[in-house]
Formats: structure tokens, sequence, C-alpha cells
């Protein structure tokens, strides 16, 4: 492999998480190019970020038109995208009010933030907030604390208290995690990171009743699961619940950072200065998330998404029966696949070198998120680059 020429530069970024030493200069659709020229198939989009691909015509025009009229007049004044993205989110859920954010982690901080505020003014002072085994809420020092990921627990010590850790799917452990400081319940819908593990419906709306029989809120951190990629538009829709609080990221901007957290105007009590940020609300970044979920909303685009996940996943399970491999799961376009007893991490970079793009959030689970306009060319091509390389470990 000849070197590339970002080696001398790479010394210059903090190390975080290993990268392999390329640097990518293009995208496009379901495409990525990389300073050698090499071309790749892209199932990672960015970690589920990517709603409509790389680099979509209608991303490329909001960001011209919004750049050319304003970029950001301050979060202390309202502008016309940031209204106009709050009034979509809230009528096409059952929330009424809307704060954004820049990253999912942010969004769910102000989730944990207005709980507590909520248990001072009306729960006696409660704080607690229950959270779920091998959960993932983000990287700020609350959300890590709120994550049930084991490799964060000697992390950052002392954490934020307040969290209580529960088996996910276990609605007995959970009533029993309940205690008079408790204010909240926080879950992913399905959880991503944790290697894609969907809620059961009878967990969600059991968790659903205890909130109501406790007095606590329900929230759903739909970062990972929102704007779409569940086939829905939103994950929580499909459980047939009436949630708190959503927290949104990723998806929302198609790229761009942009998150969202989204309550029930029964709930709404932060007071001036509580809760803010610099760049929150931009109107650059509004716009562009207006631009996606046009797309999204247009008629036929989630079922759509509906048939692509059906076709990814058969043929998934088709390849996990020919190589031996089990557990095709998940929902929409945030499938997972069992690798049995191939290491997930060896067929993510063997993937690479061939040309696809995949994930592994587990040694033993290859995860599937791509932009939600994937086609059947693009399944077929990755399902036969999946099976050559199985087909070569075997
Ligand atoms: C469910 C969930 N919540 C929160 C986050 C954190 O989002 P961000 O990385 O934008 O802070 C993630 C990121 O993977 C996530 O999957």
């Amino acid at each position: 492999m000849t070197t590339s020429p970002i080696t001398q530069q790479i010394p210059h970024l903090i190390p975080i998480t290993p990268r392999p030493e390329f640097a990518f200069v293009r995208g496009q659709g379901h495409e990525l190019f990389d300073d050698q020229g090499r071309r790749y198939l892209d199932l990672i989009q960015g970690w589920a970020v990517n709603t409509l691909g790389h680099s979509p015509a209608v991303i490329q025009q909001a960001l011209a038109d919004q750049a050319g009229q304003l970029i950001n007049p301050g979060p202390a004044f309202y502008n016309q995208p940031m209204l106009e993205l709050a009034t979509t989110l809230c009528q096409h859920s059952h929330f009424d009010q809307a704060f954004f954010a820049n990253s999912g982690a942010e969004a769910n901080e102000g989730a944990i933030k207005l709980a507590r505020k909520w248990g001072q003014k009306y729960k006696q002072g409660a704080f607690k907030v229950i959270t779920f085994n091998d959960s993932f809420h983000g990287r700020t020092l609350a959300t890590m604390s709120a994550t049930g990921k084991s490799a964060f627990e000697p992390l950052f010590e002392p954490k934020v208290s307040g969290f209580t850790k529960v088996p996910f799917n276990d609605l007995a452990a959970t009533e029993q995690a309940i205690d008079s400081h408790t204010v909240a319940i926080m879950l992913e819908p399905i959880q991503g990171e944790a290697g894609v593990i969907p809620a059961s419906t009878e967990f969600i709306q059991g968790l659903e009743q205890l909130c109501h029989q406790h007095n606590l809120l329900l929230i759903v951190d739909e970062v990972q699961t929102g704007v779409g990629r569940t086939g829905s538009l939103f994950a929580y829709q499909q459980y047939g619940i009436s949630p708190h609080m959503m927290t949104l990221g990723k998806g929302l901007g198609g790229g761009v950072p942009i998150s969202a957290l989204l309550i029930d105007k029964a709930i709404s009590c932060f007071d001036y200065g509580d809760q803010g940020g610099t760049f929150n609300g931009n109107p650059l970044m509004c716009a562009v998330a207006n631009a996606v979920l046009a797309e999204v909303l247009k008629p036929g685009f989630l079922t759509q998404v509906k048939h692509t996940s059906h076709a990814l996943s058969s043929g998934l399970s088709k390849l996990a029966s020919r190589h031996g491999l089990s557990n095709v799961r998940g929902k929409g376009l945030l499938l997972a696949l069992n690798t049995g007893n191939h290491k997930a991490p060896a067929l993510v970079e063997q993937a690479r070198d061939a040309g696809l793009l995949l994930n592994a959030p587990r040694p033993d689970t290859l995860r599937f998120m791509p932009a939600l306009t994937l086609g059947q060319d693009e399944i077929d091509e990755a399902l036969n680059i999946l099976n050559n390389i199985l087909e070569g470990a075997a």
C-alpha cells in the first residue's frame, strides 16, 4: 500500500480512536472516495447520520441558500428555520415544544436537566434517572454517567451521580429500582451501540405504565433511531406509547451537527438561563434539518425504507444461513448480524480493503446503518462482497 501524504499531519490530532491511514476527500450518495483514489460503498454513513447519503443536492442547496441569507444571529433571537423546524417536528409527533442543540449527547444532557428541574419543582427534589445496562447516551460527563456501557464504568471518576442501571427488557428489575428519589426512566427504543437490541413492546409499554403509576417521566433517546431510521418517522411511534421527552440527533441534520430535545408542554419547566448554548438553533443547521425532513416526509419515502429494510434483511438472512451465522435483528435500516465464530472487527477490516464500509459495535456483531435511500444495486454489491469475505474466512 502506498503511504498517504496525510501521514505527517496525523500526529497533530489528539488520538481518540484507531483510524485507517487515509483521508476521505469526496462522498456522493452511497459512495466515498479517499485521497488515494479508492472507492468505497458506505453502509456506515457517518454513523447512521447521512439520512439521504453523502452530499445530496437538497442539502447543498439548503446550505447555499441559507448561508447567503443568514448564518447565525445568535441564540437569543428567533430565526425562521428554527421556528419552522420546531413546528414540523411537533406537527409530526405528539410533542409540543423543541430545544435545539449540536449533538446527541447535548440533547440528552438537556433531557436529564429538564427531568431534574421537574423533580425539584414538582416531585420533592427527586433526581434519579433509571437507565439500562449496555445503553449509550453520549460522551459528556453526565451522559457517560447515564450510559450503561461497562467499559465506561472506571472512567473519569467521580461520575455524575443519580443514575440507576438495570437490565434492558427487564420490567420487574426496573420496577424494583424505583424509589422515592426516582424522577425518570430513559431508554433507547433500540439499543444501537449495544449491537442493535430492540426493546420489546411489552417492556416499553410496561415502562410507560410504571411512569404513570409512580409519577415518573419517560424519556426516549432516539438519537440513533429517529428521523425515519426504523421505518417510521420516530421509533416510539411503532410502540404505541406517548413519552414525555424525546431526543434526536444524527439523522436529523443528514450529516451536519444538529440535535433536538422534544417535550410534552405539561412538563416544560426551564427557567430562563437554565438551558442554552451559542450555536443552538442556528439557522444554517436548522435549514438543513428542514430540508432533510422535507424529503423524509414526502409520500412514499418511509414505505420505501420498509421495502429496502426487507430486501437487506432477507439478503442478510440468506447470507447468514449459507455461512452458519445467525440472528439478523433490528428495524428499518438499523440492522445487525451475529457473526458467530468470525471476529466482526476483522470482517470490518477485510470489507474495507474490499471497498465496503461496515461497523462492528460488538466483537460478534456487524451493524448496517446505510443511507435511507439505499437501492437494490448497493444491497447486491454489499452482500456479494460480504459473501466473498466469509467464503475466504471459512
Ligand atoms: C442512542 C444514542 N444516544 C446518544 C448518542 C450520542 O450522540 P452524539 O455522538 O451526537 O453526541 C448516540 C451516538 O452514537 C446514540 O447512539
